[in-house]
């Protein structure tokens, strides 16, 4: 089996769109699956939820979109300084304000964990489980630099075993490593990458029999019409240029 795994698309419909061509025109996959993180951050959540859902991409729900769903305080993301935490209190406001109805409840009904069984169900086999940051919690963060005993604990929280695959997202920087035999893969960001390449990310997950594979993908998509857009809305201006460097603006300025 070969899935198309999409997460953190947050609202970026042109970064949707080019990812969702290049999974096409390759033709050969099985199955598209979104880890969550629908909205927030730009101006189009409603087209975003829509074209999931008339595609039928069935996925997991990010914290944006529960806490989206939950009308809670706060995102549950992390900030790296006061100026960031600001701005994504008016992301999260602004999202809040501009998710319609429909697409409010289509993100509290997603499910926190879904499990695939590449070789079906009938007969023991590795199963793949999605989760959107780790399988206790959509707000924690699985980075790359987590040591093997934290990758052991939250296979053990999954109730994975050697051969299986957990499959995350939230930090917006992709990674693989197998631990035991189980392998982890972080799909990286679709619409807001944070690993300075500006690209659309998304990852080719191939499974046969105990053995699977993971291919990191980055699609050009029009970033210009992103950008445009966010700078038209009522979103912080900043959110353009994290786009356009990959997160990586302030680190530019810096330098
Ligand atoms: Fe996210």
């Amino acid at each position: 089996m070969r899935y198309a795994l999409i997460s953190d698309i947050h609202a970026n419909l042109p970064a949707l769109e080019a990812v969702l061509a290049d999974v096409d025109a390759r033709g050969g996959v099985d199955a598209v699956h979104h880890l969550g993180d629908l909205v927030g951050y730009a101006p189009w959540p409603d087209e975003v939820v829509e074209t999931i859902r008339a595609r039928g991409i069935q996925g997991v729900c990010g914290n944006y979109d529960s806490t989206v769903a939950a009308g809670a305080p706060h995102c549950g993301c992390r900030y790296e300084d006061p100026r960031q935490e600001a701005l994504s209190h008016e992301s999260y406001a602004w999202t809040r304000a501009h998710v319609g109805e429909a697409a409010r409840r289509f993100l509290g009904a997603l499910p926190f964990r879904m499990d695939l069984r590449p070789g079906g169900g009938h007969a023991p086999g590795s199963r793949v489980v999605l989760v959107h940051g780790t399988p206790t919690l959509n707000t924690l963060y699985w980075t790359a630099d987590r040591d093997d005993d934290f990758c052991r604990k939250m296979a053990g929280h999954a109730g994975a075993r050697a051969g299986d695959v957990i499959c995350f997202g939230h930090t917006h920087v992709p990674w693989t490593r197998a631990v035991d035999g189980i392998r982890f893969v972080n799909t990286g960001s679709v619409g807001r990458p944070k690993d300075g390449d500006w690209r659309a990310g998304y990852v080719l997950l191939e499974v046969e029999g105990a053995a699977s594979s993971a291919e990191f993908v980055r699609v050009e998509y029009d970033v210009a019409r992103a950008m445009d857009a966010i700078r038209a809305s009522e979103l912080p201006d900043d959110f353009a240029e994290y786009l356009r460097t990959g997160g990586k603006a302030k680190a530019e300025a810096a330098a």
